[in-house]
């Protein structure tokens, strides 16, 4: 028999307003240096450049979070305690995430927390079938906000927030401290953060990450303008545009830029705009920290750091912080 103790994953959706993309899209390229948010490349072809992306062998981030994670899950499993509920930041589809929820001892539930209803949705639906003795409780939820967690049928010991990826390095640091702080609440008294934070290291190692050799970094960046052009009635002609990616030291982050090779105007939803010869559309940012660095950080939103698990490199880490 192989009935499912819990079939169907529930959905709970909160605060899904429609945010204008175009209004949003046209103030970044009328701004001056133009920006465009990195929410906009995962559309399908999107996501499964990222896919390729995390099996690059210069994008050492994955993987190397996936062998901590491997390396260390016993260790986590005793500290995180029996009849957890997981809340995972992002919809949950990683292998990571799998090495959790083989590993917890008697999860209460596992909640996957995404703006993106349909992969939220998918994402739940596969971990609720390989896992039917977890109860899967999805959110679809801007999860920079706070937001109303569901209700487990076992009632949760403590609530662990997950943050895999480096995800947080994606975030200005005020707005890093600010969705600590939002875990913070999320986590609940006696609750705990664990979360994936990418290392500071020689800018060559981390230049390579987000410029590799097969050029599927750059594909996913350019595939913004192919998106715009065809989501957003833009006239952007790609092969005039170039990906690039460099670490500045002063904030210690690598910016992924899409740089104009000539000057030029195109029209995005019926608005010229113009770009000078060199002229970049900064595309996403990712914040690398020392390990100093990262818990100050998270001591200002009022964890503290527990335990760190590294590779031999000290590439990546995985942090355990309690909440205080
Ligand atoms: N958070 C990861 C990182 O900063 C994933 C990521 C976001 C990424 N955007 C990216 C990776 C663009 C490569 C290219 O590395």
């Amino acid at each position: 028999m192989t009935e499912q103790a819990f079939p169907t994953p529930e959905l709970t959706e909160q605060g899904a307003s429609a945010a204008d993309d175009l209004v949003e899209i046209l103030q970044g390229l009328n701004r001056s240096p133009k920006a465009l948010s990195p929410k906009f490349f995962y559309d399908d072809r999107g996501s499964r450049l990222f896919e390729r992306i995390t099996r690059l062998p210069e994008y050492y981030l994955t993987r190397t979070e996936l062998d901590i994670m491997s390396a260390n899950v016993g260790e986590i499993a005793e500290l995180i305690g029996p009849q957890a509920s997981l809340i995972e930041f992002g919809s949950g589809s990683s292998l990571k995430t799998r090495i959790l929820l083989e590993h917890l001892d008697r999860l209460a539930a596992y909640v996957p927390v995404d703006i993106s209803r349909d992969h939220l949705v998918a994402a739940a639906e596969a971990l609720a079938a390989e896992f039917p003795h977890i109860e899967v409780l999805p959110v679809a939820a801007d999860f920079t906000q706070p937001f109303d967690l569901p209700q487990p049928k076992i009632m949760p010991l403590r609530n662990i927030v997950y943050f895999p990826g480096s995800t947080i390095g994606n975030f200005s640091p005020d707005a890093t401290l600010d969705l600590l702080r939002v875990m913070h609440h999320e986590a609940k008294e006696d609750g705990a953060l664990l979360i994936g934070v990418d290392l500071k290291k020689d800018t060559a190692s981390l230049e390579r990450a987000y410029n590799d050799s097969a050029g599927v970094t750059a594909e996913f960046n350019l595939n913004l303008l192919r998106r715009l052009n065809r989501e957003f009635d833009a006239t952007f002609d790609v092969d005039n545009f170039e990906h690039r990616a460099i670490y500045r030291e002063t904030p210690g982050r690598v910016e992924m830029h899409l740089v104009s090779l000539r000057a030029q105007d195109v029209s995005v939803g019926g608005e010229t705009i113009h770009f000078d010869a060199g002229e970049t559309i900064r595309t996403e940012c990712s914040h690398k920290y020392t390990l100093d660095e990262f818990g100050a950080m998270a001591g200002r939103a009022g964890f503290a750091v527990h335990s760190v698990w590294t590779d031999p490199e000290e590439l990546f880490s995985v942090q355990y912080c309690l909440r205080v």
